[in-house]
């Protein structure tokens, strides 16, 4: 038997490897081998969640950034960028739609808007809590305070992305202006989860400078979190960035990376991410067999959608839109797996949180 299936059944059964095991893990570039990987993280994932892949709507309420993210299409210096801020009632305009399609989570992404202070923000969880108390409220607004995370749970957000970006400092350093801290993102990732929120961590994968020992990092840091939910994609250029110039991220290893950590945690909530359906056009099928179980179709009014450009190129339509939530079931029909109308909660119970 090929040594590497060893460490593929190592991983499935005990969901925990040494940096050496990842790392020869990445190195196999063998098809069977890659296969098989894929094919035991799609069983792993089947087991769990069964057939059902969840739906989130996806509600990016602001452009405005007062960061510099060197990848970030939407950073602060970017000036060829229209930028927009959603209201309240818009933002409520987009979850009625939503509910009408079937979607019971709410994930509202943006920018670290100061006009989107957390007074705004939490009289709009607030409002989403009550029109619509069988759905789930997911934000991912980035760094705060643990007081804002904590008034805004209060208000009715249960869940929070954010993707930690690289567990590398050195390599942290080089992706962000000297004012931001792996520290500090970090340090907001442990309070969101000290406040009891179900928390997404992730990585961009091929960001300029990674290394594969900067992604067994991000293994083994995701391994010990153990986060509910799990994003990553990859890399994108963006052409009015600092890292204009920076080749894309590996479809094939964001693929890879997926089975990996589904076989990490058969539990977590792992979506098959826009720049991965934005790079490769079987992007999302392919990330569902890969062993991803989420989808986050676009909410955002139609008018909005090309100026929320994180990267270029960002796909917002057809399966990727939320008006496409038909083409995307038949999608998801025809390698047999189907949309859950449902918040579509992780299956970890609390008490092994
Ligand atoms: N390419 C791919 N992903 C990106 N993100 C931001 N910019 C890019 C890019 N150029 C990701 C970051 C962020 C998430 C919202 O989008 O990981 O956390």
């Amino acid at each position: 038997m090929n040594p590497g299936y060893q460490i593929i059944e190592r991983l499935r059964d005990f969901h925990k490897l040494s940096a050496q095991e990842y790392r020869s893990l990445l190195e196999n570039d063998d098809r069977d081998f890659c296969d098989r990987l894929s094919k035991e993280a799609r069983k792993a994932a089947d087991g769990v969640y069964g057939h059902e892949i969840f739906v989130r709507g996806l509600i990016e309420i602001s452009n405005f950034c007062r960061n510099n993210c060197f990848y970030c299409g939407i950073r602060a210096a970017n000036p060829s960028l229209e930028r927009y801020r959603l209201s309240k009632d818009e933002i409520l305009g987009c979850c009625r739609k939503g509910y009408t399609l079937g979607f019971r989570t709410f994930v509202l992404q943006g920018g670290e808007d100061p006009r989107q202070d957390d007074e705004w923000t939490e009289n709009t969880v607030a409002a989403i809590h009550k029109e619509f108390p069988d759905c789930a409220i997911t934000l991912s607004l980035a760094e705060k305070s643990p007081e804002s995370y904590l008034r805004l749970k209060e208000a009715g957000a249960e869940r929070y992305l954010l993707r930690h970006e690289t567990f590398n400092s050195g390599h942290y350093s080089r992706l962000h202006p000297s004012g931001m801290s792996r520290e500090r993102r970090l340090g907001c990732l442990e309070s969101l989860k000290s406040l009891g929120y179900q928390t997404g961590a992730g990585f961009m994968v091929g960001s300029p400078y990674q290394t594969l020992d900067n992604v067994v990092e991000d293994l083994l840091y995701l391994q010990e979190l153990r986060p509910e939910m799990i994003g990553i994609g990859p890399f994108i250029h963006h052409s009015s960035t600092p890292f204009a110039d920076f080749p894309d991220g590996s479809v094939a290893l964001t693929l890879k990376l997926i089975s990996i950590l589904r076989l990490m945690d058969p539990e977590a909530l792992i979506p098959a991410t826009t720049s991965l359906a934005t790079l490769e056009p079987e992007g999302r099928r392919k990330g569902i067999l890969a062993g991803a179980n989420v989808v986050m179709p676009n909410l955002t009014p139609a008018a909005r959608r090309g100026d929320y450009a994180l990267y270029e190129g960002k796909a917002a339509s057809g399966a990727e839109a939320a008006e496409g939530l038909e083409e995307l079931k038949k999608e998801l029909a025809a390698i047999g797996y189907r949309v859950a109308v449902s918040r579509g909660d992780c299956k970890r119970s609390k008490a092994s949180n």
